[in-house]
């Protein structure tokens, strides 16, 4: 039997610019994403039993078990836990290659650091630490772009946290150019400020079709200039941040104007919704600054929790590879 562990890193949106809806339903986006290094680890392991079992275990940042989270991932049907859809996938491919006779049975555990339902692409972290991992377990030699384009077609966040770095996405927000690659000290820090409740990403777009009725304008690149002051320092982020799913998400979950105004006011260099939140991003000068923020914030009334993390680390990556 053999085991591999790759991890997958959570993801906040520095820009996220949203066009008219396509036929499909699907919105055009231009994103420029930051990999954090609040990472999701994903195991998997061949088993004599046949068919892909689950098991997710999620933490809380000072490493115990979040019991609730944890819970509540068990009522998951293992048909949409985006690990296992992503391990299905190449489960299929490894049918047919020298790992076949083990390919029939697999068992995963996922290791939750990234808050579920909060646009910080926790799921689609799964699922790109679940491609990256089997790959390894069923020796498919599958390459970068190959495994990104599986990624596309489980969700469109999945390719971000299969690239890393710092990263442009357009069509669905799926196709990737990395501006920066990341590295572990950490050139920009956060405070992310989670809400009690999830907010659904594709009501928070149908609440963007509502609003923008009147028509919305063309989506442009980022000039090399921005794209210069996005990788660059705190302050040079600062004046970049700015989502186009804010104001939907603000229209659908009132409170997060109050979580915005809190990191304002306690300091922060500025503030964005990730993704399409609820979790609100407030950017720091430097550690020292986040931790303190991180402090502040913990008490906001409508902040359930205040996690400081930063960005931009690297994208899905093997940790380990045994013969058990
Ligand atoms: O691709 P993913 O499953 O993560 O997307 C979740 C939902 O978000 C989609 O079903 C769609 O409603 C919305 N979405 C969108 N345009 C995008 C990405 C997501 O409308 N570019």
């Amino acid at each position: 039997m053999r085991e591999v562990r790759a991890s997958a890193p959570g993801k906040v949106n520095l820009t996220l610019r949203v066009g008219a809806p396509t036929p499909d339903g699907y919105h055009p986006l231009v994103t420029v994403f930051e990999a954090l290094a609040l990472r999701e680890t994903v195991t998997v392991r061949t088993s004599k039993t046949p068919g892909v079992r689950v098991e997710t275990i999620a933490y809380l940042p000072d490493g115990s078990i979040d019991e609730a989270t944890t819970r509540a991932m068990e009522d998951v049907d293992p048909a949409t836990h985006l690990a296992v859809r992503a391990a299905r996938v190449l489960q299929r491919l490894a049918a047919a290659g020298p790992w076949a006779s083990t390919a029939a049975g697999l068992s995963i555990r996922v290791d939750k650091r990234v808050p579920v339902a909060g646009g910080m692409a926790g799921g689609s972290a799964d699922a790109a630490a679940a491609l990256v991992a089997c790959n390894e377990l069923w020796e498919l030699g599958l390459g970068a772009e190959q495994l990104v384009a599986i990624g596309r077609s489980l969700g469109a966040d999945v390719p971000a946290c299969l690239v890393g770095g710092i990263a442009l996405g357009t069509g669905r927000g799926d196709h990737m150019s990395v501006l920066r690659e990341g590295d572990e000290e950490g050139r920009h820090h956060w405070v992310m400020l989670l809400s009690r409740e999830g907010l659904s990403t594709p009501e928070v777009f149908r609440e963007f079709d509502r609003l923008d009725a009147a028509g919305v304008p063309a989506l442009a690149e980022p000039t090399p200039e921005e794209v210069a002051a996005l990788c660059g320092g705190p302050e040079e982020l600062s004046h970049c941040l700015v989502n186009d799913l804010q104001v939907p998400a603000l229209r659908l979950r009132a409170e997060l104007a109050d979580t915005i105004a809190s990191a304002k006011d306690a300091g922060a260099l500025a503030v964005t919704l990730s993704g399409s939140g609820p979790t609100v991003a407030a950017l720091a000068r430097d550690a020292e600054h986040a931790r303190a923020l991180a402090a502040t914030l913990s008490d906001a009334p409508t902040v359930a929790r205040a996690i400081h993390t930063h960005g931009p680390t690297c994208g899905a990556r093997i940790e380990s590879t045994e013969a058990i």
